[in-house]
């Protein structure tokens, strides 16, 4: 099954209005010369607003960062799936590993994320990704399959529309990128395991995302993996014209 891959931008703590303001506009000047790839940005939640309408009249989405697993209450913080639903996402972020580490956040919590999202029709993208420590010790498998399952196991049906991003964490902000090989083999393994919780046809269909210093010198390389759909990018997607040549470089497989 061919899926159509996702390059989406994860700008994390960083970024002012003006800088978002022009980096929408720069982006949506390409969108003609749009290969047909989804594109998705996740700005802090203060720009929504500002990509929303940036992105206007163009196919890019947006998403949050993070999301709250109830639909409205005493939560100081944080934002709802229907809130960002409300501000003009499609999308959120769930368990990225410096919402885990900063946050305490483990694993049925993210379930919980990943599960009130779906239901509200705001597509989860489910980030998981081992440690240095636990792919020395050879656990980096089971890490995946312990996240993986309770991201599944808090409800997220087979009819979700989700994605996963596989992030391994020595790999974030670091420099240091997984070998093709490396990335291919967790995505693979991720995909198999989706298609035992799941089905082979749905497992088939969702996109998987590497994440961890992508950057334009290497995606291509790293999108010649046949289980790799697609880059969630941090650093390099603060600059238009570096996010830009990621989203180039995946336009055909
Ligand atoms: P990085 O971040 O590209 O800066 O390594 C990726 C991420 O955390 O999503």
């Amino acid at each position: 099954m061919s899926r159509r891959p996702i390059v989406a931008g994860n700008w994390k703590m960083n970024l002012l209005r003006s800088d978002a303001e022009a980096f929408s506009a720069a982006l949506a000047s390409e969108v003609g010369s749009q290969p047909p790839v989804d594109v998705v940005l996740f700005p802090p939640a203060v720009l929504i607003d500002t990509v929303v309408e940036g992105f206007e009249g163009t196919p890019f989405e947006v998403g949050g960062q993070d999301v709250h697993p109830a639909a409205s209450g005493a939560h100081t913080g944080d934002i709802s799936a229907p809130q960002l639903l409300d501000a003009g996402c499609a999308w959120t972020l769930v368990g990225h590993s410096e919402r885990r580490r900063d946050h305490g956040e483990d694993d049925h919590l993210v379930g919980r994320k990943a599960s009130a999202a779906a239901q509200h029709g705001l597509r989860p993208m489910i980030c998981v990704g081992e440690t240095a420590k636990e792919r020395e010790a050879e656990a980096t498998f089971e890490v995946l399959e312990r996240q993986l399952d309770a991201a599944l196991g808090e409800g997220l049906l087979g009819g979700a529309d989700f994605a996963l991003a596989y992030e391994p964490v020595w790999a974030i902000g670091t420099g240091l990128t997984a070998t093709p090989e490396l990335a291919q083999e967790a995505h693979a393994h991720l995909r198999h395991l989706l298609g035992q919780r799941l089905g082979a046809s749905v497992a088939a269909g969702i996109r998987v995302l590497y994440g961890g210093s992508a950057k334009p010198g290497n995606v291509a390389a790293l999108f010649a993996g046949p289980d790799v759909d697609g880059f969630l990018v941090g650093g390099a997607s603060l600059d238009s014209s570096s996010f830009w040549a990621m989203i180039s470089a995946c336009a055909d497989r």
